[in-house]
């Protein structure tokens, strides 16, 4: 399963690419306007964060299928490594996808709701495709159903494009989906430390070092292994 950072926040890209196992990081036009920042430097530093080998997806802005084609194919020079555009699912989004595809641009496609809006991605040629989990979940729509039936229908059909969720805000429900199969999921910054916490796993590390204490004083096994 791939976690991937949903920020274009250059800080906190930094500490989860030292701390997490991170796939890469997908952003979109909310997310990079939110840094208020030159927006090729900004591609620039996240590319030099991730290193190359990481996934960098960034969004169009265009809604023609030429504009978003020229987009991509001057953002990928851009980004370098390895790069997806993220295109929303439109008419004009699924002609991109195809001449995308025929020029080996990888995509993915985003702002997906339905099961069918993934299948016709799939076809088009989209590499991911990327449904909004928590936005499905605020209109009473059950995210992680629609992940679970797009996942399945891909393994039915034996489509080859992966299924990336996105937009959540808790640990359920980046749980739920890897529980149905999900290969990937983008979430923010902050949900990564959610992921690991549990209060009783502090407790547990504090029990031990009090125990450890009580006979070692201070010294760390580094320090006993160092005497
Ligand atoms: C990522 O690709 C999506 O653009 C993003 O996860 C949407 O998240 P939101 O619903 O929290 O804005």
């Amino acid at each position: 399963m791939q976690y991937i950072i949903d920020s274009a926040d250059t800080k906190a890209i930094r500490r989860c690419i030292e701390f997490f196992p991170v796939a890469g990081v997908t952003t979109n036009p909310t997310i990079i306007s939110r840094e208020k920042a030159d927006f090729k430097a900004l591609i620039a530093e996240i590319r030099s964060i991730i290193g190359p080998d990481r996934m960098l997806h960034i969004q169009t802005t265009s809604d023609v299928a030429e504009d978003i084609v020229k987009e991509a194919e001057e953002l990928k020079k851009i980004a370098g490594g390895d790069f997806y555009i993220k295109i929303p699912v439109s008419a004009e989004g699924l002609k991109a996808i195809s001449i995308l595809k025929g020029k080996g641009i990888k995509v993915t496609a985003t702002a997906i709701f339905t099961q069918q809006q993934a299948m016709l991605a799939a076809l088009a040629g989209a590499d991911y495709v990327a449904p909004y989990i928590n936005r499905l979940d605020n209109i009473v729509s059950d995210g992680v159903h629609v992940v679970e039936e797009i996942v399945e229908l891909f393994k039915k059909h034996s489509i080859s494009c992966k299924v990336l969720a996105a937009s959540f805000k808790n640990v359920e429900q980046v749980h739920k989906v890897a529980m149905v199969g999900c290969p990937a999921v983008t979430i923010n910054p902050e949900l990564f430390d959610q992921l690991i916490y549990h209060p009783l796993t502090l407790y547990a590390v504090d029990a031990f070092t009090a125990d450890w204490e009580m006979v070692y004083g201070d010294k760390k096994i580094l320090d006993l292994l160092g005497e």
